[in-house]
């Protein structure tokens, strides 16, 4: 058996085994009994006042016998031909036994079939099935071939670019078509809740809508290539130790506001082909047999045309009530769902609605062509130079400049030699053990990255933990320390198995020590720190010279840092999450208890509610240069629902060197009925600038996106009135001010 899988699955294999039989395991949800039991997700948005969203007209896979998906849902998921293509499956429908559809709902076994999870499709009819694999940092090691190893999606959040984060979604595209699959299981879009969650890596950040700028531009690229990509998992997936279990409550408010909308992006905007429900219930139901997210919501509120797929093993809960719910297809086997045979000739569930969930499934395989143009096997397509110059590039602009006493960009003309310290200086340190892992070739450390691009300058490694008297006389030798620590696989990540949140937000204690220790030495010192969300930094900050922070850095990693700390490339990362001063100025992480409450506030919106500031803020990061924030205007200045504004911010490079800016635009709606957060980023541009240049940035802003739910009508207000909206270069530095009146 596949290592991987072995170990990602070992506890549960017996049962997966046992549930295998056609004896359906008892569930903990009734759909007949609690379709509208998650509080606040029963609203049909009828009543909405114009925010845009998708009106209540149309069913979605997974709905029993509506009038089906709206035309415009069709035509953006297929295109022109979507009438042709419902034709297609009607024939299709018409001509397959019950028994031959559902075995075209689930997957074919724990163990992937030639490097994939196979659904079946149908010889005869020309039906192709589906190919599935990981995820969101290349193709999953589970296909066992050497692939290009990005950085992950928080180190892409960082970069703060779409339109980077679009070419890698099509470049692992093309990797994974080139192993056989056409189903990428990624992105993963969970919202950062609290940087303690151990996939934090996977995700792009903490706030819903940068997050679903960077979900909806990576979806894009992905199904650019013709794969289908997979949001995941819906929904509130943000703790791992107690996954399979924990119940999420979370008010209609902190659902639709908060934890939704960017999934409803990823469908609405990048009709994305397949959505993975999560693991854990919300709102006392798993999210695979839960109708109000799935039937609901994503197909009847958001009219997704796709199908929704289980998370793995333990991911389903039900067949019946299941496919009732919204669910489509069971993976990676048919525990459940190979009784539903059964199921519709004792009359429990109608073969009609087995169709209609049958539909999304052939619906995306039509639509992308999978019966025309299927994926074909190609080593060349990997870890091609195109790839590994992507994972550079987007390594260097992933990382995040945070403190820099002078010492930044390290001068090759006055250093004669700089000491490289620190346990991960030279290890391979790419993430987690789990399912987002990737099998690689040709790493670069950080050590080698600088030696590579150290040109005269002498780079010398001080191997160890701890600093003995042989590595203080090493490091005292030198001009400069570069201090390589951080986290690894060991101390975060799904590969932990149900241990897999980090224990705390600082740095491990010997990392600590080991900085205080080189600090005490007295050479001028950047520390370079990796991870996969936020450290504390601040205990320790002051003691060191520069600190870059570096995430999971990806295959070429080093050469990104390097470029970075030498200089050559401008240091433009900017904090996809807030990094508070200490643990307790968040929200708690409960990721004992089966059962947590998750509130409208968390990360930047918290710290501000309460008035605590941020050590380092969401959106900060040091260019090598300065900027000045000059001006804004808005144009028009009133305007109603399904309008869109735009602001442009005239900024100016005030030093020496190049800058690449992001500009961000946060709005505050302190009078607002519905009481919002003190301030929510809703658009952010980035602009580059040589020194002493002035340039205009334009944001678009969606006047909808100001909305707010409304718990009690179960549907969006945009309420008329004034919103203050303020730019600048992170959530704490907001200069510029403007002012958009809200039309009734
Ligand atoms: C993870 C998913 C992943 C799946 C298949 C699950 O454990 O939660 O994100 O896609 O396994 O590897």
């Amino acid at each position: 058996m596949h290592r991987a899988i072995a170990r990602r699955w070992a506890p549960l294999l017996l049962t997966a085994a046992t549930a295998c039989s056609d004896q359906a395991p008892a569930t903990n949800a009734d759909a007949s009994s609690t379709s509208t039991a998650a509080s606040g997700s029963t609203g049909t948005g009828g009543t909405s006042t114009g925010t845009g969203n998708a009106d209540s007209s149309g069913g979605s896979s997974g709905t029993t016998g509506d009038d089906g998906p709206a035309d415009d849902a069709l035509q953006r998921y297929c295109g022109d031909d979507h009438a042709a293509i419902e034709a297609r499956i009607d024939e299709w429908l018409a001509q397959l036994s019950v028994a031959d559809k559902v075995a075209m709902m689930h997957g074919t076994g724990l163990l992937p079939d030639g490097g994939t999870w196979h659904v079946l499709g149908n010889d005869a009819l020309g039906i192709p099935g589906l190919h599935m694999l990981d995820g969101p940092r290349g193709v999953s090691e589970v296909a066992s071939v050497p692939a290009t190893a990005f950085p992950v999606g928080m180190a892409r959040g960082a970069t703060w670019d779409p339109a980077l984060e679009r070419e890698v979604g099509a470049a692992i595209a093309r990797e994974i078509r080139s192993v056989g699959a056409d189903v990428l299981l990624a992105p993963t879009m969970n919202l950062l809740r609290h940087p303690r969650w151990g996939r934090a890596q996977e995700t792009y950040g903490e706030d819903t809508h940068h997050v679903g700028e960077m979900a909806v531009a990576f979806i894009e690229g992905v199904q650019s290539e013709h794969v289908i990509a997979t949001a995941k998992h819906f929904a509130a997936n943000s703790i791992e130790d107690t996954r399979f279990d924990v119940d999420v409550s979370l008010d209609e408010r902190s659902l639709h506001e908060v934890f939704l909308p960017h999934f409803r992006r990823a469908v609405q905007q990048a009709d994305v082909g397949a959505v993975m429900s999560a693991y854990n219930s919300v709102n006392g139901l798993h999210c695979d047999v839960n109708p109000p997210l799935l039937r609901d919501i994503l197909g009847d509120e958001w009219d997704f045309v796709g199908f929704v797929m289980s998370d793995w093993v333990e991911g389903t809960h039900g067949s019946v009530e299941a496919v009732r719910a919204g669910l489509d297809v069971e993976m990676p086997s048919g525990a459940h769902f190979a009784s539903l045979p059964d199921a519709v000739a004792g009359g429990q569930i109608a073969e009609a609605e087995i169709d209609e969930s049958l539909r999304g499934i052939l619906r995306a395989q039509l639509c992308f062509a999978l019966d025309t143009d299927p994926p074909v096997v190609d080593p060349d397509a990997r870890l091609t130079e195109d790839h590994l110059a992507l994972a550079e590039e987007v390594a260097r602009r992933s990382v995040v400049l945070v403190r820099n006493e002078g010492l930044l960009p390290l001068d090759r003309t006055s250093l004669g030699e700089i000491a490289v310290v620190g346990p991960l200086a030279d290890v391979e340190n790419l993430g987690d053990d789990g399912s987002s892992q990737v099998d690689t070739a040709g790493v670069v450390t950080v050590l080698e990255g600088l030696v590579d691009r150290a040109g005269p300058v002498t780079v010398t490694h001080v191997p160890g933990d701890s600093i003995g008297a042989e590595q203080a006389a090493a490091i005292t030798a030198a001009d400069a320390v570069v201090l390589v620590v951080g986290l690894d696989a060991d101390d975060e990540g799904e590969g932990l198995i149900a241990a897999g949140d980090r224990e705390s937000l600082a740095l491990p204690a010997d990392q600590l020590q080991l900085i205080h220790d080189v600090a005490a030495l007295g050479r001028p010192t950047v520390v370079v720190l990796e991870g996969g969300g936020p450290i504390l930094v601040s205990d320790w900050m002051a003691e060191v010279d520069a600190i870059a922070i570096a995430w999971y850095p990806g295959v070429r990693g080093g050469y990104g840092i390097a470029d970075v700390l030498f200089g050559d490339a401008e240091p433009s990362g900017r904090l996809p999450a807030s990094v508070p001063f200490a643990e307790a100025d968040l929200p708690p992480f409960d990721n004992v208890s089966l059962a947590v409450d998750y509130g409208y506030l968390h990360g930047y919106r918290w710290l501000d509610a309460m008035g605590t500031p941020a050590a380092l803020p969401l959106g900060f990061g040091l260019s090598y240069s300065t900027v000045r924030y000059d001006a804004i205007g808005l144009e028009p200045t009133t305007a109603g629902a399904g309008e869109t504004v735009t602001v442009t911010v005239t900024v100016t490079n005030t030093g020496a060197r190049p800058v690449r800016e992001t500009v961000q635009l946060y709005v505050e709606m302190p009078g607002a009925t519905l009481p919002r957060a003190p301030r929510d980023l809703r658009a952010f541009a980035q602009i580059d600038l040589a020194p002493g240049e002035r340039g205009v940035v334009p944001l678009q802003l969606a006047v909808d996106s100001l909305a707010g739910r409304d718990p009690e009508r179960h549907a969006w207000v945009l309420e008329p009135g004034v919103v203050q909206l303020k730019v600048g270069s992170s959530a704490a530095q907001l200069d510029l001010i403007a002012q958009l009146t809200i039309s009734p």
